[in-house]
């Protein structure tokens, strides 16, 4: 068993660092789409338990990569985060194929040249694997996702931690990587960058396999599975290989060893990289003493303790009582998903022109990307629900992985607005049984879809998300340029039919709506 992993784990690693060699990933995939295929069979027996009135996937739909221009004056806000998120979607389905993948925009070209490639190389590997299960008739159907989190930043170092989530069919595979630039020399960092020299390279791997074998054996020891000591003794030394293989100081044994604003240093060793597949993931403290002696003294300075530039805490300004009366009048909630991204400022600046109040349902992993858009569209009255933390769908996942899915979130736009949010929306609208009881608050969906991630296209969308019905919740996304584009129009044809756009608080404010309840309009 293990070493099937082992070889799995070489192939991984290989794949994920040659861009052009995604068929050596194959022997990878074989197992997994074994596995994935009996998922699937599983699945199946249990019934559909998406809500999902999904479409087709196009598989023949091209993704055209541009990294759009920084809104620098569309926005009348003096806030805007210079970092910003670009999101390539390919598919919403859950049921088909489908990726999700977000790039940082920022003010350094080199940085977003960068990041563009590197997103792309996951793309290539979507649509040519896609191609060739296309020949094959494979029944499982993949999910991709790509999130990144700011890990540190400043005028001279910017340190990104991307999280891919590959599914090829009923389970997630994480993948983790740092990118590491030098603003202030305009350069990409490699890993060796970091330390004094190869020797130091050297030394620090081989205590990090000291740490990490330390973590192997304090997590056998909590494992109950095992019948006894000697048997966990066995397990950890059948790992000393694969340990040795997996922290010899090479690029990709440390492609994410990454420090954060706090000064604290951690190394991430991916599913099959140090142990068996089924141990997970490791994420590993570096205790300070080890960096001190084999990092280079320029990635120490950073930390002398400064100021936080974190956004305060602060209670945001109840919006006022709306004197709409949603059960009398016709009434509209406009809901954006999936943000917030490089086109929501732009999105702000025009609901705050025509007056209109709307939900968004934002990632967790994007709303710590993009603190002062999060904060503004709570400023200007608008409501903001949780989406998860990335994107994933929920099916695929575990109870434990759901609750973190869903606390994270809360937690970090709770720190930015002062706010729980009030409402929960599962990405893709997939859930269990189980899932509903968890959210702990009401569960919206939507009964209007434009599919405007499928049709990019302004007239198209426009159309499609003016079809309001009384007490209707319109479903789009502003991960979109052409969904933003639209909005002027759809706010006035719906307005011309008399109906009044609402926030959900507005919507729902004379109903009783409960916890853990699915409601897809105000009726
Ligand atoms: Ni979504």
């Amino acid at each position: 068993m293990y070493f099937k992993n082992k070889k799995n784990w070489i192939t991984k690693r290989v794949s994920y660092f040659c861009d052009h060699n995604i068929e050596r990933t194959y022997p990878m995939k074989k197992n997994i789409i074994f596995l994935a295929l009996i998922g699937t069979m599983i699945l199946a027996c249990k019934g559909n338990k998406s809500n999902e009135k999904g479409d087709t996937t196009s598989t023949e739909q091209t993704e055209f990569l541009e990294i759009p221009d920084i809104p620098q004056t569309v926005s009348s806000q003096p806030m805007r985060d210079e970092i910003q998120i670009y999101t390539v979607k390919i598919g919403n389905d859950p049921n088909k194929s489908n990726l999700t993948a977000s790039f940082p925009v920022t003010p350094y070209d080199f940085v977003n040249e960068n990041e563009k490639k590197f997103t792309q190389v996951l793309i290539d590997e979507f649509k040519t694997e896609l191609k060739r299960r296309n020949k094959q008739e494979s029944v499982s159907e993949l999910g991709f996702s790509q999130h990144f989190e700011i890990k540190f930043k400043s005028q001279e170092l910017l340190v990104l931690l991307y999280t891919q989530n590959v599914s090829y069919g009923n389970n997630y595979d994480m993948r983790h990587r740092v990118s590491l630039f030098d603003i202030k020399n305009k350069k990409k960092l490699d890993i060796k960058d970091l330390f004094q020299n190869e020797l130091a390279f050297k030394n620090f791997s081989s205590e990090i396999k000291n740490l990490a074998r330390q973590e192997l054996e304090n997590y056998i020891k909590k494992d109950e599975h095992y019948a006894n000591d000697k048997e966990r003794k066995q397990v950890l030394a059948s790992l000393e290989e694969m340990l040795q293989r997996g922290t010899e100081p090479t690029e990709q044994n440390y492609d994410a060893l990454f420090f954060d604003e706090k000064g604290g240093w951690f190394i991430i060793f991916d599913k099959y990289q140090i142990a068996s597949g089924a141990m997970g993931e490791f994420l590993i403290p570096i205790p300070k003493g080890v960096i001190n002696k084999y990092i280079h003294e320029r990635f120490l300075k950073p930390f002398v303790p400064k100021k936080s530039s974190e956004i305060p805490p602060q209670s945001s300004t109840p919006s006022p009582i709306s004197t709409i009366d949603c059960s009398k009048v016709p009434c509209v909630a406009l809901t954006f998903d999936d943000g917030p991204s490089i086109y929501t400022g732009e999105l702000l600046d025009i609901l705050k022109k025509e007056n209109v109040k709307a939900t968004f349902f934002v990632l967790g992993q994007s709303a710590s990307v993009q603190k002062n858009t999060v904060k503004r569209i709570a400023d200007e009255g608008h409501n903001i629900g949780n989406h998860s933390y990335d994107h994933k769908d929920f099916r695929k996942i575990s109870d434990t992985e759901a609750r973190r899915q869903i606390d994270l979130t809360d937690e970090i736009i709770q720190e930015i607005t002062g706010e729980k949010p009030k409402y929960f929306r599962f990405p893709y609208g997939a859930h269990t049984k189980e899932n509903l009881a968890m959210v702990e608050r009401p569960i919206i969906l939507w009964n209007v879809d434009p599919l405007d991630w499928k049709h990019k296209d302004v007239s198209y969308v426009t159309k499609a998300m003016s079809k309001g019905s009384p007490q209707a919740i319109i479903l789009a996304h502003d991960i979109h340029k052409t969904t933003v584009q639209a909005i002027p129009q759809v706010i006035k044809n719906l307005k011309e039919q008399g109906y009044h756009i609402v926030s959900l608080d507005d919507l729902f404010r004379h109903k009783k709506i409960t916890n853990g309840t699915i409601y897809s309009d105000g009726n």
